[in-house]
């Protein structure tokens, strides 16, 4: 099926099959999805952790999602996990320049001394707050077709407590201090037994707007 295609069938279930369990490698081919995003500088400022229904943290994280009804019965809740800005400039950008081939040359050495100077000016500027948190919403993206595609139903979940997340997810060792909650999505199959919502969007034509 073509990728449009999927995205017009695909919804985000507000009720899920409670007793299915997915596999690991339909949610390892969703996350590739997430690591396969672009991301500002092509740094490697975000990873996954996934919480699966069987988890001993689920139990504890679900207050933390407001105890949504489709959370409690997914199958896995993927939570993507983002840089602090320190993060960003400690560990993310020289790691991404270790990757680099030439990472010697005068070229990475100059490019990588324009990244740090960027984002330490992101770091003090108020338009770059959750700088990192918003390009979660990219992989986030990347996801919903893959996951359609696999026949996996997948529902994003950003209406949660962020603070109290991340604090629970550092004091259980899951996450470094550096790191926190960006946002998440839910998997799993959905409850037949509830039908699919009607798809509500604005009209093409004002939606996009050509100008030749
Ligand atoms: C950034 C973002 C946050 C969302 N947060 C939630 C959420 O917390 N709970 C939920 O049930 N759905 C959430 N959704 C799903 C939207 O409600 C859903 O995508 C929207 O109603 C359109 O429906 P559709 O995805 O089925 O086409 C979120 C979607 C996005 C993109």
């Amino acid at each position: 099926m073509k990728i449009n295609e999927l995205l017009l069938n695909r919804e985000s279930p507000r009720s899920f099959d409670s007793n299915y369990i997915i596999s690991n490698e339909d949610i390892l081919t969703i996350t590739e999805a997430m690591r396969l995003s672009p991301s500002a500088y092509g740094l490697l400022s975000w990873r996954t952790l996934v919480i699966k229904r069987s988890s001993k943290f689920r139990e504890e994280l679900l207050p933390l999602f407001y105890n949504q009804k489709n959370v409690t019965e997914a199958s896995a809740i993927v939570l993507i996990i983002v840089s602090e800005f320190d993060k960003l400039i400690e560990k993310d950008i020289p790691q991404y320049v270790s990757l680099m081939d030439d990472n010697t040359s005068d070229r990475v050495k100059n490019y990588e001394k324009r990244m740090l100077s960027d984002i330490n000016y992101a770091k003090v500027d108020p338009y770059y707050v959750n700088w990192t948190s918003k390009e979660a919403f990219i992989a986030m993206g990347a996801s919903l077709a893959v996951a359609e595609e696999l026949g996996i139903d997948l529902c994003p979940i950003d209406g949660v407590n962020k603070k109290k997340i991340k604090e629970y997810l550092f004091e259980n060792k899951l996450i470094e201090a550096n790191e926190k909650f960006g946002s998440s999505v839910i998997l799993g199959k959905r409850n037949i037994d509830v039908p699919k919502k009607k798809k509500i969007r604005l009209d093409k034509k004002e939606f996009t707007k050509i100008h030749d």
